[in-house]
């Protein structure tokens, strides 16, 4: 019955959005009704070699080897950082973290989140058309108008940070282990600081909470009903859709496979049975005009020892005996070259492996360009329309690219180690929390340190700075970075907002210990502008 009338709504606005001066397809019938789908799945602390068709020795990711052999596989794709809302953030608006203001993970009780005034890659299609939805792991501000429904997506079915960040009734394996949700007296806060138990986690359904605590266990199965169905409600509506799915897996706590020898490889099998549902879902109602691009966030979380994934051969060689991990929350390779595989039969060619230099912040210009839609005005942006590599002809990618700290070392947000073609320079090193509890101390460089990627993946030696190799490279470097830096300094650049109050926490009955309820009916209702004077961009959602 509702599903009826907003299918009515629907019609009216896909012909108002001809009224968008943004829209170049409106009066081109033709075209308009070809304009792609579009599904980016975004993997949680996955490493470069838990994917199969990547490194040998990962023997888990069935259907993602398949759509590797069915589409195109980058081995040389980033992160544009290397924790969680920092490269959640690059995704959404083409930018580094220096520009939209998202340089560090935001909090369960932070009242801010990705800044107003950055338009994210959902409100421009939005405004063009398409019917916009993301299921899963938001982590860009959940607190007044910086919940997705306001962020550019129509439909929102998901978690607002990461699932160790509130208890749940049934934590599944983490390390260190966290106790379950309490009941019956108020919690007090877990003296154990990796542990979140004082508020429990939330299922969010647009602006409801649907449960909290969430049921970890059964999330997988709701995020793929929920996909399926969004991608064919969204067909139906004859409007083309974005997709954009941020899956828990494979950041810890896992789920409690019963009889699983080894809890990372069933998680990673439970991942990519649900990718491969959303592939089915996407070929089952759209195939040959949808374009699904699944990368990852971040590289492993080493701390969490046999709980993380595989850098695969991208060790930070060099880090190790320096102590501290190189891998998530670094700029070593392990930290943010994350796998990549773009597919879309009848249009990107099969079985192909690309080389070339590409980064999350690509996903952003190359959609807007493929929906025939425009880059919003006023700023720069980091990534580029990857469109000639996706279909075949080039091999081109980014000639620079420039990785921030995300929490090893120094300054948030800091442009510490530059990707030169096939040299990585580095000016601070770090390495984060390790398995055996060592962290490695910020280390800076001047000159820089730099390896040649292409004889050294492992970055384990560096290049002797008296070298003519070096010699050579490192005058290119500094220019590459001193250009970005004046870029950036020239910029309309966003500060994000990172004050915390324990009342922006999620909490859908206040009178129960960790706000416990079940399929409640209460609304979390954004104050708008609670968050000072920036430019809203946020209008009332428009549930599809
Ligand atoms: C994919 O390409 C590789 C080498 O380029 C080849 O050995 C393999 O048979 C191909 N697989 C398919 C399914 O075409
Ligand atoms: C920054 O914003 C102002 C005002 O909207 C605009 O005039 C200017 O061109 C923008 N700067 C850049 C670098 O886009
Ligand atoms: C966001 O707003 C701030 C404060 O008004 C401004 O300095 C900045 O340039 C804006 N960012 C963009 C991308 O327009
Ligand atoms: C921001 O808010 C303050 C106080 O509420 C006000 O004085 C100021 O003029 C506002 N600035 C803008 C750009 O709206």
């Amino acid at each position: 019955m509702a599903w009826l009338f907003l299918k009515v709504l629907l019609v009216g606005v896909s012909f108002l959005s001809c009224l968008y001066p943004l829209v170049d397809f409106c009066f081109r019938g033709e075209a308009r009704a070809q304009r792609p789908n579009f599904v980016i799945i975004l993997a949680d602390d996955m490493g470069w070699g838990d994917l199969g068709a990547n490194w040998a020795e990962a023997k888990d990711t069935a259907n993602l080897d398949q759509m590797a052999a069915e589409g195109m596989r980058f081995v040389d794709f980033h992160a544009a950082a290397s924790t969680c809302s920092p490269s959640r953030a690059a995704l959404l608006t083409g930018r580094l973290g220096l520009r939209n203001g998202v340089t560090h993970n935001f909090a369960v009780t932070s009242v801010g989140g990705l800044p107003l005034n950055e338009t994210t890659v959902a409100e421009v299609l939005q405004q063009a058309g398409y019917v916009t939805g993301m299921i899963g792991k938001w982590h860009l501000g959940h607190h007044s108008s910086y919940h997705p429904n306001f962020r550019g997506f129509d439909y929102y079915f998901g978690i607002p940070y990461s699932h160790d960040m509130g208890c749940t009734d049934s934590p599944g394996l983490d390390l260190p282990p966290c106790p379950a949700c309490p009941r019956g007296e108020r919690p007090s806060r877990s003296p154990d600081r990796d542990c979140y138990t004082d508020m429990a986690l939330p299922l969010y359904e647009n602006l409801r909470i649907l449960e909290q605590p969430v049921d970890l266990g059964g999330l997988a199965h709701r995020y793929a009903e929920k996909a399926t169905q969004f991608i064919q409600r969204a067909s139906a509506s004859g409007r083309p859709f974005l997709l954009y799915v941020g899956l828990a897996h494979m950041h810890v706590p896992l789920a409690r496979t019963p009889r699983a020898a080894d809890p990372y490889a069933a998680g990673l099998r439970e991942m990519d049975r649900l990718v491969g549902q959303i592939r089915d879902a996407a070929d089952r109602t759209a195939k040959g005009n949808t374009l699904l691009w699944f990368t990852g966030d971040n590289g492993p979380w080493a701390q969490k020892c046999e709980l993380a994934g595989s850098v695969g051969p991208f060790t930070g060689s060099w880090q190790v005996p320096q102590g501290g991990s190189p891998a998530k929350q670094t700029t070593w390779e392990g930290g943010h070259r994350v796998p990549a595989v773009a597919y879309w039969p009848g249009r990107i060619p099969g079985n192909v492996t690309s080389a070339a230099l590409l980064s999350v912040l690509d996903i952003f210009p190359t959609v807007v360009a493929l929906a025939g839609a425009r880059l919003p005005p006023g700023r720069h942006f980091d990534g580029l329309d990857a469109s000639e590599v996706l279909f075949g002809g080039s091999q081109t990618g980014h000639r620079a690219l420039f990785h921030p700290n995300s929490g090893a070392a120094g300054e948030y947000g800091a442009l510490q180690a530059v990707r030169l073609e096939r040299y990585k320079a580095f000016y601070v090193t770090g390495g984060a929390r390790a398995c055996d509890g060592s962290v490695g101390p910020a280390r800076y460089h001047e000159p820089p340190l730099i390896f040649n990627l292409e004889e050294d993946v492992a970055e384990a030696v560096p290049l002797d700075p008296g070298s003519a190799e070096y010699q050579g490279v490192l005058p290119r470097v500094s220019e590459a970075l001193a250009g970005i830096l004046h870029d950036i300094a020239g910029d309309n650049v966003s500060r994000a907002d990172y004050t915390q109050d324990p009342a922006a926490a999620p909490c859908c009955d206040p009178h129960q210990p960790a706000c416990r309820c079940h399929s409640a009916s209460r609304t979390v209702l954004p104050r708008a502008g609670a968050s000072g004077n920036e430019t809203a961009s946020a209008h009332p959602p428009s549930f599809y």
